[in-house]
């Protein structure tokens, strides 16, 4: 058709970011919950947030989505201003994951039809696009139970679904798998997949760096609401290392001496564990292990277990943040100025 040569070179569409955030504050009395964050998402692409409870996950989310007005910096999604022009972001965007967004009494039919028809959906394609959804999400046979008889899964998943149902180009999801179990986890992997390979652009925030990995083109870790470090998932295990190292050493004595020769092998830092007697290290080649434990044996230091671990989040933190992510409660020491 003609129209289509329109789009082919002057379009900012396909260009256009999906989200570009430069410098996103946001302030809860004194708390700088988020503190600068920039971000850019490429259109059609997975995007992880990556950060520890209270990192300021949810907040950038409800500010990139226009539900949360920023306190500082701008954004734009495919080219519109969140605070400029919510209206617009809002018809482009979908937000599932920690929010209220079902009723607990109704059935999930119910639910469905109650968000399709708030997004201006006849009654007539409400209900198809309903019955629709619960087929995809493998609802159907939960379809007339009410909300507080779901599971977890089931819950979520319907949130996903509602989210869905205006066929937003560009969806938040908000810690969409956490909680699950393995199998449901894995589901609503597919399922996010399938979105993207439909054209769609995703920001999905997790605690979990195996679920980035899986997901996500890139990564943003997020501390204390700020990015500490953005990358490809390759990117950021290398700076962590693919794997980690635990041992633990037959005699405790040996721990200090253990300590200093596996730092010089493996150069890197080597930290003692809380059980005296064990180590751990960040291990990008797995395949070392044995030499490793030659020298060890060399320097007559008996080895009781060893473990070679992929890198958890902790891991991360430790190694770009020097702390643990975490239950920290220390004071922030910034100013809010
Ligand atoms: N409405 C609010 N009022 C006051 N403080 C808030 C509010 N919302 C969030 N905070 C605080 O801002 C910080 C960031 O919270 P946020 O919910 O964005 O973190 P998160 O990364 O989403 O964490 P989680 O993984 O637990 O969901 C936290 O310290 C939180 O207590
Ligand atoms: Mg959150």
């Amino acid at each position: 058709m003609p129209g289509t040569v329109v789009g082919m070179t002057s379009s900012p569409h396909s260009a256009v970011p999906a989200i570009e955030a430069d410098g996103l504050v946001k302030l809860f009395g004194k708390q700088r919950a988020v503190d600068g964050v920039s971000l850019a998402v490429p259109q059609g692409t997975v995007y992880g947030v990556l950060g520890p409870n209270g990192a300021g996950k949810t907040t950038t989310v409800r500010m990139l989505a226009t539900l949360l007005r920023p306190d500082g910096g701008r954004a734009r999604v495919f080219g519109h201003d969140v605070v400029a022009e919510p209206n617009a972001v809002r018809s482009l965007v979908g937000v599932t994951g920690q929010y209220a967004s079902v009723d607990e009494d109704l059935s999930a039919t119910e639910n469905l039809m109650i968000f399709s028809r708030l997004l201006g959906l006849s009654g007539r394609d409400a209900k198809r696009k309903s019955t629709e959804l619960l087929e995809e999400f493998g609802l159907t046979e939960a379809a007339d139970k009410p909300l507080k008889n779901f599971s977890g899964g089931m819950r979520r998943r319907l949130d996903l679904a509602a989210s869905l149902i205006s066929h937003p180009p560009l969806l938040f999801l908000d810690e969409p798998t956490t909680g699950l179990d393995p199998r449901t986890r894995a589901q609503m992997w597919d399922t996010i997949r399938r979105l993207v390979a439909d054209g769609s652009t995703v920001l999905l925030t997790t605690q979990y760096l195996d679920e980035a990995d899986q997901l996500a083109d890139r990564i943003a870790v997020i501390d204390r609401g700020r990015v500490i470090a953005d990358g490809t998932a390759n990117e950021l295990k290398a700076s962590v290392g693919t794997s980690s190292l635990g041992l633990v050493l037959v005699d405790r004595t040996d721990t200090e001496r253990a300590r200093v020769i596996l730092s010089g092998f493996l150069g890197v830092e080597v930290s003692v564990t809380p059980e005296a007697g064990g180590l751990t290290a960040p291990l990008t080649d797995a395949s070392i292990t044995p030499e490793l434990l030659i020298r060890l044996r060399d320097e007559g230091i008996a080895v009781d277990e060893i473990t070679v671990q992929k890198p958890s989040l902790d891991e991360v933190f430790l190694t770009i943040t020097g702390h643990d992510a975490p239950g920290d409660t220390t004071e922030p020491e910034r100013s809010i100025a």
